[in-house]
């Protein structure tokens, strides 16, 4: 699948990153973006971000920027929307883009938890609809989301899932539009857990850290968790189940301790502290790193 028009709406922190990778695969892309000095230098961090990667740089010339939402969407093959997370916003805007584009083309919303029913359900061509969520950074972390309304039809499906495929992405179909999709339902069952063993005094932040990392972590990239069961067996998962299961954390809402780092303004990075305390070049280390990783196991 090449030579597609690709229309990308938002050229943010997601918007430019996704405009890199179909441009990388050979894509005509369109990008646009209300706020003109986003815009303006779409392109500079898309061929920044190439050439810090290693990938030919030209690939930028695939992107062209506009200004103009009607002219950016109305050849396109293919639209997908990285705009802020906002319902009202994303509706309006979807409304705004089945006005001008093409009968046939593939509407996408690139959001993070907002049910993409929601965002789509105003729409009067629904079967062409779906969700694409991708995972920051979009040029490094392989998985895309490919999510199902009760409208969005098999071919826009499978036909989305190719387009990704062939961009050199892991499409992952959801087959239903559930809160969370795929990946931050498992993300945050593990968060939820996490939080629950430092408010309940077992350990600290860094003790569950350094045990994620130090075990199963240094095993899930090539070990999925249900690779994982039928490896030590049905029965020893199930056995393991029966025990730890009533034990551990099923409180349907946010903690109660992560409630009370927020009301103390302990947010994290942005504060300098959170479950632990973290200075400035903590911070841009613990960044460097990831990203160093990221790299090295991109072609993995
Ligand atoms: N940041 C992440 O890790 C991440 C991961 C997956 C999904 N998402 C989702 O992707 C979407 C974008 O997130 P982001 O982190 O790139 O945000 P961002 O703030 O970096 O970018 C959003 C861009 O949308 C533009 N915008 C706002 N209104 C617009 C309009 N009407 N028309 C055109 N452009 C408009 C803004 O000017 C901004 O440049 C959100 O829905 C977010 O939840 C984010």
């Amino acid at each position: 699948m090449n030579n597609m028009k690709i229309a990308v709406i938002g050229a943010g922190l997601m918007g430019h990153g996704i405009a890199q990778v179909f441009a990388l695969a050979g894509h005509a892309v369109t990008i646009t973006d209300a706020h003109a000095a986003t815009l303006d230098t779409a392109k500079a961090r898309i061929s920044a971000n190439l050439r810090d990667l290693g990938e030919d740089e030209s690939a930028a010339e695939n992107v062209r920027v506009s200004a103009d939402l009607a002219e950016a969407v109305r050849e396109a093959d293919y639209i997908v929307e990285a705009v802020l997370e906002d319902l009202a916003l994303k509706q309006k805007l979807f409304a705004e883009i089945e006005r001008h584009v093409r009968p046939n083309s593939i509407l996408a919303s690139n959001t993070s938890v907002i049910p993409v029913t929601a965002i789509m359900q105003g729409l009067t061509r629904r079967e062409r609809a779906l969700g694409t969520h991708w995972w920051n950074p979009p040029f490094l972390v392989p998985l895309v989301e490919v999510i199902e309304t009760q409208w969005t039809s098999v071919e826009a499906v499978a036909w989305t899932m190719k387009l990704h495929e062939a961009a050199g992405k892991t499409p992952a179909h959801v087959k239903k539009d559930v809160p969370g999709f795929i990946g931050n339902r498992l993300q945050h069952a593990l968060w939820r857990e996490a939080i629950s063993l430092v408010e309940h005094g077992i350990c600290d932040a860094q003790t569950v850290d350094a045990v994620v990392k130090a075990s199963f972590g240094r095993r899930l990239p090539v070990l999925g968790p249900l690779e994982n069961a039928d490896l030590v067996g049905t029965d020893l998962t199930l056995a393991i189940h029966q025990t730890v299961l009533p034990a551990i954390d099923s409180r349907p809402g946010p903690s109660p301790h992560l409630q009370k780092l927020v009301a103390d303004n302990k947010l994290g990075f942005k504060s300098g502290e959170g479950f632990r305390t973290w200075s400035a070049d903590e911070q841009a280390a613990l960044r460097a790193k990831l990203t160093r990783h990221l790299k090295a196991i991109r072609d993995t």
